[in-house]
């Protein structure tokens, strides 16, 4: 039986990282696609990954391209194309640039793979799915974004160093957009079962929330660009879940009509991933403070979204 396609547009840090997740998970075969002054970067990339397969033992082809027709057919199709954030830059302002970038490829992507899911990548990321949703005319249920799972990675990291235990036995929920309002919920976060406030002094909670929230720029700051390897790993968890039909509940951009009172957007929320793509969402308990925090987030995804349709009519 022929292997799943996921395709990954982008052949930068995060789309080379999400090729390398995904040949080490074997989760099919991998074409990475770039623009044509970059197909050498991305044929490049997919020579070296698939040269370090004797060594790490993964089956699966991989093909550097700059042309969209090796896509057809893929399954997934992971979308990083676009510029990432510089020191001193938020990632609303790479939304001029990005927009143009993300409606093309997703234009051309539709094109030749009508029935695939799209996990979106690139930044600002809530209005970037929207962006796609918008240019394929996909049903909104094969449209979402990446930022949940890597912000609660990062969440459970902070707290995993903070109480000096394994990163695997930390479980925690985080909602909204991707930007530094997020949401991460200590209610919901817990260690080994145990709840996080009977471990934890507020205060250190406090800090390990305040960190995962702006946990993109401290690495920006570092070295002078965004992140990629935690990135791409949250992006490959997803693809995962809807390749394998796993059916995980994993916190990603969704399409919330009546959900969350969201009234149509994507934004943040724990979702239910299998091979039809989004295929719940699951609403929580929240309580006032909870509330007033996540209405603050979806109230900025509104705005970029609003930004992109004032610039860009025809995506309304
Ligand atoms: P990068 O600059 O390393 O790679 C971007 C790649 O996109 C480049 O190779 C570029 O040639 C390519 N590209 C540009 N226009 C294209 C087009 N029309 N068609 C195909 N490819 C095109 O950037 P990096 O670090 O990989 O970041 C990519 C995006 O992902 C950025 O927008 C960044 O902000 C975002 N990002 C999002 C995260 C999230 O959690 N949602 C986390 C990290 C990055
Ligand atoms: C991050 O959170 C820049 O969105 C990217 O690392």
């Amino acid at each position: 039986m022929a292997r799943p396609k996921l395709s990954i547009i982008g052949a930068g840090n995060v789309g080379a990282s999400c090729a390398h997740w995904a040949a080490v998970k074997e989760l099919g075969d991998i074409v990475l696609v770039d623009i044509p002054d970059k197909e050498g970067v991305a044929k490049a990339k997919c020579l070296d990954l698939f040269c370090a397969s004797p060594i790490e033992g993964f089956d699966c082809q991989m093909v550097g391209t700059s042309d969209y027709a090796e896509t057809a057919g893929s399954e997934v199709v992971i979308i990083t194309a676009g510029l990432p954030r510089k020191p001193g830059m938020s990632r609303d302002d790479l939304i001029a640039t990005n927009v143009k970038i993300v409606k093309e490829v997703s234009e051309k992507v539709a094109t030749f793979s009508p029935d695939a899911a799209l996990i979106v990548v690139s930044n600002p990321l809530d209005a970037m799915v929207y962006t796609a949703w918008k240019a394929t005319g996909f049903p909104t249920h094969k449209i979402m974004g990446q930022a949940g799972c890597l912000d609660v990675a990062r969440f459970r990291a902070f707290i995993a160093m903070e109480l000096d235990v394994s990163v695997e036995d930390i479980q925690a929920l985080l909602l909204g957009g991707h930007g530094d309002d997020m949401v991460p919920l200590p209610r919901y976060t817990s260690v080994h079962g145990i709840p996080i406030t009977q471990l934890l002094p507020a205060d250190r909670i406090h800090a390990c929330v305040e960190r995962a929230k702006v946990g993109g720029g401290e690495i920006v700051k570092l070295m002078g660009t965004s992140a990629y390897y935690a990135p791409a790993s949250g992006s490959v968890q997803m693809a995962e879940a809807i390749i394998k039909d796993k059916r995980r509940i994993l916190p990603c951009a969704a399409f919330c009509e009546e959900e969350y009172g969201v009234g149509g957007y994507f934004v943040g929320v724990p979702a239910v991933l299998g091979k039809d793509g989004v295929e719940k969402i699951i609403e929580i308990d929240m309580d006032a403070e909870e509330r007033a925090l996540m209405d603050d987030s979806v109230s900025h995804v509104k705005d970029l979204v609003a930004t992109v349709t004032e610039a860009f009519p025809e995506l309304v």
